[in-house]
């Protein structure tokens, strides 16, 4: 039996968009909010994740990668810790899903609104896969820490973290982008079912609110996106104001053309009469309500977007001298050290590969890949060391077949390998690292974070 309680004039509105539909989307409060995951799939295919775990995943039918999930504490079981799963609402999934657009090692992408950085996984993966880069920008500082630790866990590489608004970001990277997804700060209409709490916060106020800060946002960034590129706009809200509105407003104001979304995602989205995008409601797809719509930048042709031609630059830190390299070899005992960009910031050592792109001077959160620390001329290795770098160690040991040992790891305890050699290794998991130890005559210490740590 149905309890919730709507404002009157949310009822009146979404009456007006669902007309005889109105009745099976209240009804669909009834329902649990069902679960979803994506994989990345760079670490694992989809057949040995369904040959071991069946029983908890099942493929949804508009993705390559997303699963409902009917796994119990799924934040804590070792394939998320892995980065082999992200856990999302399978409506959130489809704006990614959506895109029919091939990426290749010429792209350079924008995430504008990226936390808690479900989107910029599902692009991440793709991303790395052609050899594309990605930047994913927070502007809320809590979030954007949130968004870094999601993004480190994931074991992404190729990824720049920048914590601005839009006007900084117009101006940092003016023209550079080939594809920008924004997904944009709304009213959360469609989250009513999952977090009812935000029904309380909705006013029509409050979205006439959101659709004007989604147009500051779109007019901003369009500034630096290539001509020829591709916009990638959703919400997961139903108003008009916030979805049809911007986009007409954005037709109407720049040389944008809208671009048919993938067919597979068209049986389970709707469009409003003859309005552009694509609406997900709850009563009809997977998942939470969502909406998006794709744009082509008309400024040039679209082969243009792969034309772009770029400079690459590296970051104004000293690189690291041949005595600091010295040393994290001594303590990797690995020759891959020598192939990387080292840099050092006070002891702090980063690998960076050269970035397509100027970049900005300030507003970064993650700048290439933070090895670690020298302390009394000894490296110490970070965490984010071995989820980057873990799988080139000569010590990785593979617990794929021993989820209680991956476990026991995650709750910080020490474990025993008589053979283990002396030194760093990591802990993998269906091809996921999950984090680094140190062995000593076999035992090895746990270097998994204690904020990380599983406690239960
Ligand atoms: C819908 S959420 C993004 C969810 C994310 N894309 C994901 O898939 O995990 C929208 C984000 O926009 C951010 N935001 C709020 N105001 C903003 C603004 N003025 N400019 C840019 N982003 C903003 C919020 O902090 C929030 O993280």
């Amino acid at each position: 039996m149905n309890t919730i309680k709507l404002p009157i004039d949310f009822e009146n509105r979404m009456k007006a968009i669902l007309q005889d539909d109105y009745e099976a989307y209240i009804a669909s409060f009834n329902d649990p909010a069902s679960k979803a995951v994506h994989l990345n799939t760079n670490i694992c295919s989809v057949d040995r994740l369904l040959k071991d775990f069946g029983d908890d995943f099942e493929l949804l039918p508009y993705s390559d990668n997303g699963f409902i999930s009917h796994m119990e504490k799924i934040g804590s079981h070792p394939l998320h810790h892995a980065g082999v799963l992200y856990s999302q609402d399978p409506g959130a999934l489809m704006p990614v899903c959506s895109i029919p657009y091939e990426f290749t090692d010429k792209d350079i992408v924008l995430d504008m609104c990226a936390a808690p950085g479900g989107k910029s996984s599902q692009l991440a993966i793709i991303l790395e896969k052609a050899g594309a880069h990605l930047v994913s920008n927070e502007i809320n500082k809590s979030r954007n820490t949130i968004l870094r630790s999601n993004m480190e866990r994931m074991g992404y590489h190729n990824q720049l973290i920048t914590n601005m608004d839009s006007e900084e970001i117009a101006a940092s990277f003016p023209g550079v982008f080939s594809f920008i997804l924004v997904d944009a700060p709304c009213s959360g209409e469609g989250m009513f079912r999952k977090y009812p709490e935000s029904i309380d916060e909705w006013s029509v106020s409050n979205v006439e609110m959101c659709s004007q800060r989604q147009k500051e946002i779109l007019d901003n960034v369009l500034k630096a996106l290539r001509p020829g590129g591709y916009l990638l706009y959703s919400t997961c809200t139903y108003s008009r104001e916030e979805n049809e509105d911007i986009i007409h407003y954005l037709l109407d104001n720049y040389d944008l053309e809208l671009v048919p979304l993938r067919d597979r995602i068209m049986n389970y989205s709707t469009a409003l009469g003859n309005e552009p995008g694509a609406h997900f409601f709850p009563h009809l797809a997977y998942g939470e309500g969502q909406y998006m719509c794709l744009l082509h930048s008309t400024n040039a042709r679209s082969e243009d977007v792969s034309n772009y031609s770029y400079r690459e630059y590296t970051p104004s830190l000293p690189k690291a001298g041949k005595n600091i390299v010295k040393i994290i070899k001594e303590a990797i005992n690995q020759d891959f050290i020598d192939t990387l960009n080292l840099y050092i910031d006070k002891d702090n050592i980063y690998s960076i590969d050269p970035y397509p792109y100027m970049l900005p001077r300030k507003s970064i959160s993650r700048l290439g890949v933070y090895m670690g620390t020298i302390v009394k001329n000894r490296f110490e290795p970070s965490h984010m060391f071995f989820k980057i770098y873990g799988s080139k160690l000569s010590n990785v040991i593979d617990l794929s077949s021993n989820t209680d040992m991956a476990i026991k790891y995650l709750k910080g305890e020490e474990l025993y390998f008589e053979n283990a050699p002396k030194g760093y290794g990591a802990f993998s998991y269906y091809g996921g690292i999950l984090g680094g130890f140190k062995s000593a005559g076999g035992r090895l210490k746990n270097h998994y974070p204690k904020g990380l740590r599983n406690n239960n």
